[in-house]
């Protein structure tokens, strides 16, 4: 992620119906070596951002914020794409397990946590507002790389 797409990353963001940290936001984090922020661009459109993946290795634990795939662009494994390459870089930054929340209702976003190994560990009750849903805390072990010696 750099500075000339932050706008492009919120309207997608927004065009999901996720929350936005926005783009002075996204300027904070940019500057945190924590931070994990990755786009998919469009290859035949370069301006074109079709995805988005932010989050942030504290400690050990990587915490997902926010993932969205333009809605013309889901079912490509763009979003299993972006998932698995935060998954190695915040492996090599010495995260040992990934952490989100979702809603409840989201089953799009559940189906996909859950093919990406994720686990329900939690349950926050009307955590949401508008609309009013339950947060479910999910959880999934992150394997560190192998390191071939031979
Ligand atoms: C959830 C989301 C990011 C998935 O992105 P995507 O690029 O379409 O996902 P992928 O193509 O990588 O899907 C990988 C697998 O996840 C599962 N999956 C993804 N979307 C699904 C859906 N709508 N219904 C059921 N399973 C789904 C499937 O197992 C899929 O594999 P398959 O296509 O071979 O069956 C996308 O639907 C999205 O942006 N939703 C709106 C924003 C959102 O809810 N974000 C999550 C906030 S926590």
């Amino acid at each position: 992620m750099s500075d000339d797409v932050l706008s492009a990353v919120v309207g997608l963001e927004l065009e999901c119906g996720l929350n936005s940290r926005g783009i002075e936001g996204y300027r904070k984090i940019m500057a945190d070596p924590r931070s994990i922020l990755l786009v998919a661009i469009d290859e035949s459109a370069p301006e074109n951002i079709v995805g988005v993946f932010s989050s942030i290795v504290i400690l050990d634990e990587l915490q997902i914020d926010n993932l969205a795939v333009s809605a013309c662009a889901r079912r490509q494994g763009i979003g299993q794409l972006l998932l698995k390459s935060t998954l190695t870089i915040a492996a090599s930054l010495g995260a040992h397990a990934a952490v989100l929340e979702v809603r409840s209702a989201n089953l799009p976003a559940r189906r996909f946590y859950e093919k990406n190994d994720f686990i329900v560990v939690g349950i926050r009750k009307r955590y949401y507002t508008a609309p009013v849903d339950d947060a479910l805390l999910l959880i999934r072990e992150i394997q560190k790389p192998i390191i071939n010696v031979s």
